[in-house]
C-alpha cells in the first residue's frame, strides 16, 4: 500500500518544538496510557521514543514506526534511558508481526497522523496482532465542544497539519466495528481535547 510520509523534515525540531505540550500536558498522560500495563508490548508509531519513561520495567516491548528518522531518535532516547526494547522500521498498516503477538498495544498521537483512507487498515492490523483477550489503546486529538478552545485550535490547525501531518477531526471510532474491535472504553485525559480509546477484539 502507497503511503505518504510526512516524517522526514521534522524529526530534527520534533521534540523541541513538542516540548511545552510534552511537559504542560503529555507527561501525565503518557503515564495512564502505560497503566497496568504488562507482557508483551507494542508501542505502535513510537516517534521520537517519547513514551519509553513510563515503560513498564519488566514488559517486553517493541516501537515501531515508518520513519527512519524518528527511529533514530529514539534509539538515542533508548540508549540515554537504558531502556530494553527493540525498534523497528513498519508500517502500522502491514506489520511483520505474527497473529496474537501482544498483549497490549500502545498509539500515542498515532491515528491523528494517519489518513483516513489508513485508519480501518491500521486497525485491522492492530487487531491481527493483538492477542485475544489483550487489549489497543489510542490516544488522539479532537475538536473542544468549548468555542473559544475551539477556535484556538482552528488558527493551530494548519500548522499542525503542516509540520505533524495531523488533523484534530479523525473520526477513528467510526472504523472501530468493522475492523472487528469493541469500543470498550472511551473518555478525555485532557480537557475535551485529548482522548483515549480502549478497544479489544469482538
Ligand atoms: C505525532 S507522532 C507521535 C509519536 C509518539 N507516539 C509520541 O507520542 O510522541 C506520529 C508518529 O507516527 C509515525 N507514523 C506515521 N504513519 C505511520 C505508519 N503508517 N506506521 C507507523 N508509524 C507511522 C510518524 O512517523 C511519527 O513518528
Amino acid at each position: 500500500m502507497p503511503h505518504k510520509q510526512p516524517y522526514t523534515a521534522i524529526p530534527r525540531f520534533y521534540d523541541l518544538l513538542d516540548l511545552p505540550f510534552e511537559y504542560g500536558r503529555y507527561r501525565p498522560i503518557r503515564r495512564v496510557m502505560f497503566k497496568d500495563v504488562d507482557g508483551v508490548i507494542l508501542d505502535a508509531g513510537v516517534g521520537t521514543g517519547r513514551n519509553m519513561a513510563f515503560y513498564p520495567p519488566d514488559a517486553e516491548i517493541t516501537g515501531i514506526d515508518l520513519s527512519p528518522a524518528m527511529l533514530a531518535r529514539a534509539r538515542q532516547r533508548k540508549a540515554t534511558l537504558s531502556i530494553d526494547t527493540d525498534l523497528f522500521e513498519m508500517d502500522v498498516t502491514d506489520t511483520d508481526f505474527a497473529d496474537g503477538q501482544f498483549d497490549f498495544i500502545i498509539a500515542t498521537f498515532l491515528f491523528c497522523v494517519l489518513e483516513d483512507e489508513y485508519q480501518l487498515p491500521a486497525l485491522k492490523e492492530l487487531r491481527r496482532v493483538c492477542k485475544a483477550d489483550g487489549e489497543i489503546r489510542i490516544l488522539e486529538y479532537a475538536y473542544s465542544k468549548n468555542s473559544w478552545r475551539r477556535f484556538v485550535m482552528h488558527l493551530w490547525a494548519p500548522w499542525v497539519r503542516l509540520m505533524y501531518g495531523a488533523t484534530f477531526e479523525r473520526r477513528t471510532e467510526q472504523y472501530v466495528d468493522a475492523a472487528g474491535l469493541i469500543l470498550a472504553e472511551e473518555r478525555f485525559l485532557y480537557k475535551d481535547i485529548i482522548k483515549l480509546l480502549i478497544l479489544r477484539r469482538q
